[in-house]
């Protein structure tokens, strides 16, 4: 039996999906933890390439059941979009697609909500708009929430919905005389359909998890966001609402975190972040920069909102905090072709700050704002790397490269992609 995490070890988009779709040959569940249509994920099926955000990219594969954790934070409309998008490339989403009835339903008053504190410059931290931090603050803050297994009961529903909008309508008023109001009769019919869409695949999914342990089965457990949005142990408060964690996966499904023995940290061979907050070695070296060459070679643009990426060089300390908190047992390089002929690299190995050099990763976003990186230089390399199927078909400088991010961290480096396609992988010796 084998419980395998993939986690982003970054600010998110390091290319995640590519190393779950390989994965799922070889596991019988894809589950997925944590956040909701915040994410993206590009899964590409024979010819076909899906943009998925809350759908896990298992779910391509009717043969593995694809499962959604009580962790994650469900938009029925966009869930559907998704399911609609997949049917009509002929893939059929029916028994293996299995839905948390712990779920809890981001409204549409969640957006609006978002709008009011994302509109002000002094309270923006530039999130997707998606309405995922209003929806977990009702999560916690439990008085305004609705689960998945609520929109089976009309007329429960209807009552609960009757009880929050008479606050969420103030509230909104209260910030905006020409706020959107909703209507509680309406509102509950819309949902209560998007219920009777959603019953079949709805379940107490902790309970079907710890069946398949029970039955041996090879659980594979995709991480959404990277580790430093997690909003305990990231850039707060410029972070997610949820633990990206590892740490999400025993609170987003219920399985305990002795079962997991396989930790697969993922990071770009470079940094990226999409919204506002610290990124100490981003390259903001105008449009003729390096910065820009990477957004353009790399396709550095949000999945979701389409936002260009803040780009820079790569950052160990940020790396190492996150391989830490996460447990990681091996480390994959994603990208690296996109640093071909760039020449000499630099790695940020620790930071000063306030005059001192220090290798932790700050707690304070004020302070990891003013942490000027310490770089260390790599000779790079010239030649494309697109083709490289082996390491020894990796330039040297390439190699070095690769070797040099794993011994920093102290992790075996046992994937290295080379561009998007599932062939455009190296599987290095270490198996
Ligand atoms: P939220 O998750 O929409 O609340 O956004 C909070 C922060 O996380 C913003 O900086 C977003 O840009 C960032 N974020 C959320 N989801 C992703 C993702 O999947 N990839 C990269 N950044 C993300």
């Amino acid at each position: 039996m084998a419980c395998t995490c993939v986690v982003g070890l970054q600010w998110g988009d390091e290319a995640k999906g590519k190393v779950v779709d390989i994965l799922t040959d070889t596991h019988d569940l894809v589950v997925r933890y944590n956040g909701g249509p915040n994410a993206g994920h590009t899964v590409v099926a024979g010819n076909k390439t899906f943009k998925l955000s809350i759908l896990p990219t298992g779910v391509i594969k009717p043969k593995v059941k694809s499962v959604i954790g009580n962790g994650v934070v469900i938009f029925p409309a966009r869930l559907r979009e998704e399911i609609a998008q997949l049917q009509k490339n002929g893939i059929e989403t029916g028994d293996n697609l299995v839905i948390s009835d712990r779920a809890h339903v981001i409204f549409p008053y969640h957006l609006e909500q978002e709008k009011i504190t994302e509109s002000n410059e002094g309270t923006g931290i530039g999130t997707t708009g998606r309405g995922i931090g209003p929806c977990y603050q009702d999560k916690v803050g439990r008085v305004h929430a609705i689960r998945t297994g609520e929109l089976v009961r009309p007329i429960h529903l209807e009552e609960r919905l009757r009880q929050i909008l008479d606050f969420k309508n103030r509230l909104l008023r209260g910030f905006n005389p020409n706020a959107v109001q909703f209507d509680a009769r309406e509102l509950a019919k819309e949902y209560a359909e998007h219920g009777e869409f959603l019953k079949p695949h709805l379940a107490d999914t902790t309970r079907l998890l710890h069946e398949a342990l029970a039955a041996g089965k090879n659980i594979l457990f995709e991480g959404a966001q990277g580790s430093l949005l997690d909003v305990d142990h990231g850039s707060y408060p410029f972070v997610t609402s949820s633990n990206s964690t590892t740490a999400g996966i025993a609170s987003g499904t219920g399985i305990p975190p002795r079962h997991i023995n396989r930790v697969i940290g993922i990071l770009k061979a470079y940094t990226t972040r999409v919204g506002k907050g610290p990124f100490p070695t981003e390259l903001n070296d105008g449009p003729e920069g390096l910065g820009e060459r990477i957004r353009k070679v790399g396709r550095e643009y949000g999945t979701v909102t389409g936002r260009p990426r803040r780009c820079g060089w790569f950052d160990a300390v940020a790396a190492a905090h996150s391989a830490q908190i996460n447990g990681v047992d091996e480390i994959t390089i994603m990208l690296l072709d996109v640093l071909s002929g760039l020449g000499k690299l630099k790695i940020a190995t620790a930071y000063e700050l306030d005059g001192e050099r220090i290798k932790h990763f700050p707690t304070d976003a004020g302070e990891l704002q003013r942490c000027q990186p310490v770089y260390e230089t790599v000779e790079g390399w010239s030649e494309p790397i697109e083709d490289a199927r082996k390491l020894a078909d990796l330039p040297l400088g390439a190699r070095k490269y690769a070797d040099r991010i794993g011994e920093i961290l102290q992790l075996p480096v046992k994937l290295i992609s080379v561009g998007p396609d599932r062939v455009q992988t190296i599987f290095t010796v270490q198996g």
